[in-house]
């Protein structure tokens, strides 16, 4: 199927859904300390969810996924499902938050809508300066990224842009698993993986919503499906983090979506 280009009036409720689920991020964070537990977390974000921005968490029964959010520590590279485990000083857990809404749906059981898509590292206590680099750098690729997206640009682009970044400082991409296209389903085409050869794939074309979501690891690329049919982890058990974002193509640019107060990164990125 070919990519969605939405229409002036899906863009504006991207828009509000995008800001949604960066409320989540924004809400979490000071919750994320040692002794926690995933699960706490999940309940958490799902009342937060559902109560205050009256939207639903779009993971929930996704494919039968069964929590709200998805909750990967340390070695899991995506997917990881909240649980009764504690956090604990030192770890590194990616939360991934999706929400859906549409002012305009009214029937709470069966809710329809678009799709806000965002994912942030947290560390519990101190960091070791390892697990830190991992983050930072994951996040570079991440901007870097975002920083090319606009109409023209290739997917193989961003995905050279990616793998460049994370391959020069010893770390490898995650290939199984990638960003999508965005909108009234949580994952349409284009796929957006992130590795890949620059000038090469689709091109961009204004009014796509897109994800960029690199995941990357400290050692090997390669993964492995835990028996719980949900969770990712490396093979060789080394640290992965991931960041993602919601991104919408402008006429020279790029938007983002799913924009925290805490970042840098201009909303709005025109190219000239
Ligand atoms: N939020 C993830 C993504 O970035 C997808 C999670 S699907 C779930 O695409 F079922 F695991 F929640
Ligand atoms: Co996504
Ligand atoms: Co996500």
């Amino acid at each position: 199927m070919a990519a969605v280009i939405k229409t002036a009036n899906e863009i504006e409720k991207m828009r509000v859904v995008g800001k949604m689920a960066a409320s989540v991020l924004e809400m979490i964070g000071p919750y994320v300390k040692k002794g926690i537990t995933t699960d706490e977390l999940d309940k958490i974000c799902h009342d937060f969810i559902r109560t205050e921005l009256k939207a639903y968490p779009a993971p929930l029964n996704y494919h039968g996924f069964p929590k709200s959010i998805c909750t990967s520590v340390n070695h899991v590279i995506c997917h990881g499902i909240p649980t009764d485990k504690k956090l604990k000083d030192g770890d590194i857990i990616n939360i991934d938050v999706t929400v859906r809404f549409d002012e305009d749906s009214t029937d709470p059981d069966h809710p329809t809508g678009y799709h806000g898509d965002t994912s942030k590292m947290f560390i519990v206590g101190k960091p070791s300066i390892l697990a830190q680099r991992l983050i930072n750098i994951t996040q570079e690729c991440m901007y870097k990224a975002i920083k090319i997206v606009k109409p023209g640009t290739r997917l193989g682009d961003i995905g050279a842009i990616i793998q460049k970044h994370a391959e020069s400082h010893g770390y490898s991409v995650v290939r199984e698993y990638c960003g999508h296209g965005i909108g009234s389903t949580f994952h349409e085409d284009p796929q957006i993986v992130h590795y890949g050869r620059a000038g090469t794939g689709e091109e961009l074309k204004a009014g796509m919503c897109i994800t960029i979501e690199p995941m990357i690891n400290a050692g090997r690329r390669e993964s492995k499906l835990l028996k719980d049919d949900w969770t990712v982890v490396t093979k060789d058990r080394s640290l992965s983090a991931q960041w993602e974002h919601t991104l919408l193509v402008t006429e020279d640019g790029v938007e983002v979506l799913t924009l925290r107060d805490e970042e840098e990164l201009p909303r709005l990125i025109k190219h000239a």
